[in-house]
This record gives C-alpha cells, sequence and structure tokens, in this order.
C-alpha cells in the first residue's frame, strides 16, 4: 500500500517502517485483480457497507488487544503470551488497512477507522490472574475462535482474487490470536498454586463469553436484503448460514474445548442449538 492508495496514514516517513511491519511474512494483495468492476453499483454500495462494518470492529480489535496486554502484563504472563499478544494488536492494524482498502475498492471513496476503543470487563477486585484469564477467554478463546470458523467458512466460498486474498491473510491471523487465549487458559489451570478461583472465573466467562458472541451474531447487518452468489463470491455470507456456524462453533470447537481442560461450560449447548440458530434467523 502506498499513501496515495490509503488515506489512514501520516504522511510522514514513518510510513516505509509501517509498510514493512504491515508486509511481515504475507502474500502481498494484488489490489489490480480486483473484480469489483463488474459489479452493480448497488452490490458495490452493499460491499463497501460490509467492510466499513469489519473496518469497524478490526479497528477496536487493535485496542482490545492492547488493553489485554494490560491485563496480563499486571497478572506476569509468560513471555511467549505477551508477545503474541502484542504481535495480535499490530496484525489487528494490517487488518483494518485491508477493510480501509476494501470498502475503497468498493465505494470508490476514502475511507478511514472511526475513533473507538475496546471496553474490555474491568472488575479491579478481581485477582490480576483471573482478570486477564477471564479477559484471555472472552477475547481469543471465545471471539477469535468463533472468527476463525466464520472466515475460514467465507474465505472457501470467495471466489473474487483480492477479497479471497485478503480473507486468507486474515484467516491466518486469527487462528493465532485464537490460540493466544487456549494456550494462556492451558497455563493458569495448570500453573503450580492455581486455586479454586482460577478455575471458577474461567467457568463464569465462558457463558458470558458465548453469548457476547452470540449478541454479534444476531446484530443487524450492515445492509438488509438477499446474499446472491455474486456478493457471496466477494466475501459476504447470510445471516442464516453465519448463525449455523456460530451453533457449529459452540457445539463442535468451544463445548469440547473447554470440557477437555477440565472445564463445566454451563448452558452453552442447549441454549445455543438448532432451534436458536433458526429461531433468531426468523
Ligand atoms: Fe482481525
Ligand atoms: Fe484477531
Amino acid at each position: 500500500m502506498t499513501s496515495s492508495q490509503l488515506s489512514w496514514l501520516s504522511g510522514s516517513p514513518l510510513e516505509a517502517e509501517h509498510r514493512k511491519l504491515m508486509r511481515g511474512r504475507y502474500a502481498e494483495i494484488e489490489w489490480q485483480r480486483s473484480t469489483a468492476a463488474a459489479l452493480t453499483s448497488e452490490q458495490r454500495e452493499r460491499l463497501a457497507l460490509t467492510w466499513r462494518r469489519r473496518l469497524s470492529s478490526e479497528y477496536i480489535a487493535i485496542s482490545t488487544f492492547s488493553v489485554l496486554s494490560i491485563d496480563l502484563c499486571a497478572a506476569r504472563a509468560p513471555a511467549d503470551i505477551l508477545s503474541m499478544v502484542h504481535r495480535a494488536a499490530i496484525d489487528e492494524i494490517r487488518h483494518a488497512e485491508y477493510c480501509c482498502r476494501m470498502a475503497e475498492l468498493y465505494g470508490g471513496e476514502p475511507v478511514a477507522p472511526e475513533a473507538k476503543i475496546s471496553n474490555l470487563p474491568d472488575d479491579r477486585s478481581a485477582p490480576r490472574v483471573e482478570q486477564a484469564l477471564s479477559n484471555a477467554l472472552l477475547v481469543s478463546a471465545v471471539a477469535e475462535t468463533y472468527a476463525t470458523v466464520v472466515l475460514g467458512a467465507v474465505r472457501d466460498r470467495t471466489s473474487d482474487p483480492v477479497a479471497r486474498a485478503v480473507l486468507n491473510n486474515i484467516y491466518a491471523d486469527e487462528v493465532q490470536h485464537a490460540r493466544i487465549g487456549w494456550a494462556y487458559l492451558a497455563h493458569c489451570l495448570n500453573a503450580p498454586g492455581a486455586g479454586p478461583g482460577v478455575r471458577a472465573a474461567a467457568e463464569r466467562m465462558i457463558p458470558r463469553a458465548v453469548q457476547g458472541c452470540a449478541n454479534v451474531v444476531e446484530a443487524p447487518r450492515a445492509t438488509s436484503g438477499a446474499i446472491d452468489d455474486a456478493l457471496i463470491a466477494h466475501g459476504m455470507m447470510s445471516p442464516e448460514d453465519e448463525r449455523a456456524l456460530f451453533v457449529k462453533s459452540v457445539h463442535e470447537v468451544l463445548a469440547p474445548g473447554f470440557e477437555a481442560l477440565g472445564l463445566a461450560v454451563g448452558d452453552i449447548r442447549s441454549k445455543f442449538d438448532d432451534t436458536w440458530a433458526t429461531t433468531a434467523a426468523a
């Protein structure tokens, strides 16, 4: 990306260093290969709004990992957990840049994120390890794991070369982001002297985090109307499909994952079943 192609840059020489950080080991996006020009103006507008909505989520995720880093530092988390969390914050800047470019590509005008920050739960009375673990579970083990499932499915149905490459690069990062929470959870549960409070904190957060994720799934879309094949080819998914994937994530990934660590998962299976998926979609 160059400054002439992205409005969300400083215009200073730091841009060169920033570009190195953003490029990393990722496949270069060949923006000129986009097939957006073949779409109708209505389809382009819907895609621009969708990528703007994604931009907002990715931008907030930058500060989510920054806040999580503070919680983890306060709990003296292992160095590998800390480095991965800081890498995740940088990854989210890359994702936000991708979303800017995609929204610009479909909308035809410069796009930059709105200033919004994360509002992770902050229980000052909780022991620091429990506070850090609760938020790692919320942000990473649940939200990023679900994001991985959705992104993988959306990516697999996307045929536009640019949208697919963007989703592919984001997906590769989100898999790593999801690993952070699971690794920290296992670390906390297995730490010498880990008291019952740690396990209880995790078990309290599991249904809360899953409900939080469900709230996002149930939220109104950026645009209304049927999702046709052309929109799917450019990276959109229907709300019905997303709800079905959420249920699958709960039953096949999240609940078994937590239970494998010996944790009780509460009512997440019965609450988020096939009936929920179809009722919510009605
Ligand atoms: Fe992201
Ligand atoms: Fe992420």
